[in-house]
């Protein structure tokens, strides 16, 4: 079976096919170039972008495949959470498509999504329970999955998400956006207890804001002094991260030790960072846990991963209407 995946909720236009679980293509365009001088995603500029791009997107993702959209067999497309008018745009267009071609239309959930994207190509069995957990720009949340539509949420930030605090704090210093990938590249090891800082936890839910702020307070008093040198950049980005990947990961360990799964799954943009990965790999060995983690080409938002989630949907219970979102709207 066919399944075409159409993703926009932030500021990439992404679009996939889908054989079954192999991905056989994956066309995404980011408009992520023209928010870099606000240091942040500019919903109405991400809108525009998709408008721009989607059309051109999906005939690509369709021709790389080499598979016409005629014989495309399911539509599966992002509906929530995201920007709305970017989520707008990605859902109309999918449900243009299946209208047009009398095709079954099926709603995803991008977080699910995200940890659905291990899943793709069929390099992981799918087995439940697991606990499901997306850190990216705009969400830190660890789910209970016991079937993608029985998921029970366990904990989430009560604030800022993990990768928004890693954009915020690398704006603050100047070295760029999006932060996440500035920062992983520029951790040592070495400075990881140069700066005492603490990241916030209650019970399985995370507190970023408090750590954002301590690390921002630490560099305005270093620039006073004249000491904010790169080197001090360093010291104060890796002290950052080693605190804050900590605190994800032991709070990811006590959740399934509670929750007595044994699998963890993995996914968002965050989860490409480079010392996260191998905190979780260390732990799987060391607290007997298997950890599933996104394959780095799937950890940012891309359609692939939304096309196999709906695919999984679909034939689990399939879809009633065409163009009603119904019980896919969880
Ligand atoms: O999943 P994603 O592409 O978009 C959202 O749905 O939010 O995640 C983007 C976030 C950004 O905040 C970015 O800074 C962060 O993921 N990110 C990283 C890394 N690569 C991207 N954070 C830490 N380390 C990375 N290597
Ligand atoms: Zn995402």
């Amino acid at each position: 079976m066919y399944t075409l995946g159409i993703e926009t909720s932030c500021d990439e236009t992404s679009c996939a096919v889908l054989k079954d679980y192999k991905v056989l293509s994956n066309i995404t365009v980011s408009s992520l170039k023209e928010h870099k001088k606000y240091g942040g995603v500019i919903p109405e500029i991400a809108t525009r972008a998709h408008l721009k791009n989607i059309d051109s997107v999906v005939g690509a993702a369709a021709s790389e495949a080499g598979v016409s959209l005629r014989r495309i067999d399911l539509v599966a497309v992002t509906h929530k959470p995201g920007l709305i008018g970017a989520l707008v745009v990605g859902l109309n267009f999918a449900k243009s498509i299946a209208f047009a071609l009398n095709k079954p239309f099926i709603g995803v959930n991008h977080l699910y999504a995200h940890f659905f994207a291990p899943f793709l190509d069929g390099k992981v069995r799918l087995e439940f329970p697991f606990l499901g957990v997306v850190i990216s720009g705009g969400h830190t949340e660890i789910y209970l999955v016991n079937d993608f539509d029985r998921i029970r949420l366990l904990g989430q930030t009560r604030d800022d998400a993990c990768g928004e605090v890693y954009d915020k704090i690398s704006r603050a210093l100047g070295l760029g956006y999006p932060g996440g990938p500035v920062i992983d590249r520029l951790y040592n090891f070495k400075c990881k207890d140069e700066f005492a800082f603490k990241c916030g936890r209650i019970g399985f839910d995370l507190s970023f804001s408090g750590i954002k702020t301590a690390v921002i307070y630490k560099k305005i008093e270093l620039d006073k002094k004249g000491a904010l040198d790169k080197e001090t950049k360093v010291k104060l980005v890796s002290s950052f991260q080693y605190t804050v990947v900590n605190t994800v990961v032991k709070t990811i360990i006590d959740a399934a030790k509670k929750y007595k799964v044994r699998r963890i799954v993995c996914g968002g943009g965050v989860v490409a960072n480079k010392l996260l990965r191998k905190i979780l790999q260390k732990a799987q060995h060391q607290e007997n846990l298997e950890c599933f983690l996104s394959p780095l080409s799937y950890c940012g938002d891309n359609a692939a991963m939304v096309a196999g989630l709906g695919f999984y949907l679909y034939n689990k219970r399939g879809v009633k209407s065409t163009m009603n979102l119904g019980e896919a709207a969880n």
